[in-house]
């Protein structure tokens, strides 16, 4: 048994931010540009800002992990000015701090209220129009809200089907600009989002498909875009497959890779993609025997004749694009393994397709030293 629903228009292509007055003028009258600190510099968000007029407000007070005050701040703004229709530019923060804000605007905050509270959303949101500016979160077509409680000391997703942008507005170009160290990570994390979404639990067929396409457009272009950054049919082919990447785990969820991500990005700063590039070729190993005849085939998409080959491909695609390779190259020692163990058991290990225990879990982590 399995379902599939996926409520966002998506329209992809090079160019089609061009048509982001009218997608506004459908959904509202009153917009407000959602961005992080660092993209509100740069000419391209003078240039869709532009195109909505100059009165248009623009939100950026977002940290590169977005917080619940973000949202909270956003969430005061829409009420104040009475926004309509929110547009969020950027990368996984702008797009997951605008897709809370959008439902808690209307439904009442603060967010954490239902983020850490037990709070329940319902449907009523505002819609949203997501326009991402990264290839690898998928964020512009799942209902994941990643935010962390600095004061609490918690991150954590929110998921809930109101955070479904109305619109992915996915055009390539607007890529150009990510340095290489983000091509690489956000890459990486488009790479995890397929294949966990392939050997999750709760894989179904629909999801499969997504999956193997992104697979194999990762290791066709992900070197050539590292390569030449204004190669617009490699950032095409990244732009799809991190698209594709998140159709294909939004449904199943992810597993044992992004579980582990968590401790590596809170504890050690790794950026997401890099935390779950990290662990990910050990897990294809790990995981290999599990799969049975759909092992072959999620290697076979790589150009791969096997789990073992896939890893080996997995481990040279990280070196190549300048990722940490090793434990001791983020700054864990032996003595803080066990510590690392016990914070990498999120319910998303759950979902691998092969029972891990902390001592798996510890062997793995040690010959990563
Ligand atoms: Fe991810």
């Amino acid at each position: 048994m399995w379902s599939y629903r996926q409520p966002t228009q998506i329209v992809f292509g090079l160019g089609v931010r061009e048509a982001l007055p009218e997608h506004v003028a459908a959904l509202g009258s009153s917009p407000v540009i959602v961005t992080d600190r660092v993209l509100a510099t740069l000419p391209v968000i003078d240039e869709i800002t532009g195109t909505l007029g100059d009165d248009v407000p623009i939100f950026s007070d977002i940290d590169p992990n977005p917080t619940v005050g973000s949202v909270d701040a956003l969430t005061d703004l829409i009420r104040d000015i009475g926004i309509d229709v929110v547009v969020a530019v950027g990368g996984g923060s702008s797009l997951d701090c605008a897709k809370a804000a959008s439902s808690v605007a209307v439904q009442g905050g603060p967010v954490r209220r239902y983020h850490s509270g037990g709070a329940t959303l319902d449907m009523r949101h505002l819609p949203l129009i997501a326009m991402p500016t990264t290839a690898g979160t998928g964020s512009e077509v799942t209902p994941i809200s990643v935010l962390g409680d600095p004061e609490k000391d918690f991150k954590a997703p929110l998921v809930h089907d109101s955070f479904f942008p109305a619109i992915a507005l996915v055009d390539p170009e607007l890529t150009v600009s990510m340095p290489r160290s983000v091509t690489a990570s956000t890459g990486l994390d488009a790479l995890a989002h397929a294949i966990e979404g392939y050997w999750s639990k709760n894989h179904q067929p629909i999801c499969d498909s997504f999956a193997l396409q992104a697979v194999e457009l990762v290791f066709q272009h992900l070197p050539k875009a590292l390569e030449d950054s204004s190669d617009m049919a490699a950032r095409e082919g990244m732009s799809l497959a991190a698209l594709l990447g998140g159709l294909a785990f939004q449904a199943p969820s992810n597993a044992a890779v992004h579980a582990c991500s968590f401790p590596l990005s809170n504890d050690y700063h790794l950026a997401h993609g890099a935390a779950c590039a990290m662990t990910l070729d050990h897990f294809i190993r790990f995981n290999g025997a599990a799969m049975g005849e759909r092992g072959p085939a999620l290697a076979e998409a790589a150009g791969c004749a096997d789990m073992t080959e896939l890893a080996d491909a997995v481990a040279a695609l990280k070196a190549a694009s300048g990722l940490p390779t090793t434990l001791s190259e983020i700054g864990v020692s032996e003595g803080d393994l066990s510590a690392l163990v016990e914070a990498s058991f999120h319910p998303l290990m759950q979902n691998n397709p092969r029972s891990v225990t902390p001592a798996d879990l510890e062997t793995m982590y040690r010959e990563m030293l």
